[in-house]
């Protein structure tokens, strides 16, 4: 899958909801209430991401919950993309690009949502062929303002901003032409999962996904 192939499938799916919660699971036994609870408050994307032992397991898990759109996250190496392919991961999430990860993408039909944060960064990726980008870390990285000027010269491009968006701060972002939708954990803290606290992420997902784009 080319990756013009492979943004044109993320922006699809950039555009089913306004944020894509940034998952850290922990806990193969919270895989699935929680992309219930995710995908019943409207949030049906998901980005699981590969910093736990289990999170190649919750991605086959979650990818069963009727309605959910899992892909994996923090996805840096082809072995990376290779077992997320393998575990039923529909699209691959990225800090940041490399040329081994965009090759790795390619080949296994796996759409990148790759990471930049520099207008040097962003041509590369639109020479490769890509126009849906996460911007990472959204925040540090110069937040809307930094969208924004880029949006100027570089208006092709789509973001994801994602690395410290909140409920509060999204709408600034949600406001811009060149922002498709947020990423964010705000979604999914550690604490109401290690309670089991389903409903409470629930709601964090409504008020999310009631966020005007
Ligand atoms: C991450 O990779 O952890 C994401 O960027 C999420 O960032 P956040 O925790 O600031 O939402």
């Amino acid at each position: 899958m080319t990756p013009a192939l492979q943004s044109h499938a993320t922006m699809a799916l950039c555009q089913l909801a306004p944020v894509i919660p940034v998952l850290v699971v922990d806990d193969p036994a919270h895989a699935m209430p929680l992309a219930r609870a995710l995908v019943s408050g409207g949030l049906p994307v998901l980005e699981v991401t590969l910093r736990t032992d289990c999170a190649i397991d919750a991605i086959a898990a979650m990818s069963r919950i009727p309605g959910a759109r899992v892909g994996a996250g923090t996805v840096l190496t082809a072995h990376d993309a290779a077992r997320a392919k393998a575990a039923g991961a529909e699209f691959a999430v990225s800090p940041g690009a490399t040329p081994d990860l965009v090759a790795a993408c390619t080949a296994e039909d796996l759409p990148l949502l790759p990471g930049a944060a520099t207008a040097s960064e962003v041509m590369a990726l639109i020479e490769k062929g890509y126009r849906t980008l996460k911007f990472f870390p959204a925040g540090p990285a110069g937040g809307p303002a930094m969208l924004k000027a880029l949006n100027g010269p570089l208006p092709q491009v789509t973001f994801c901003p994602t690395g410290g968006v909140s409920l509060e701060n999204a709408p600034d972002y949600l406001a811009l032409p060149n922002v498709a939708c947020v990423g964010g954990s705000w979604v999914a803290p550690a604490e109401t999962m290690a309670r089991g606290d389903w409903s409470a992420i629930e709601a964090l997902a409504r008020a999310a996904a009631a966020l005007r784009r």
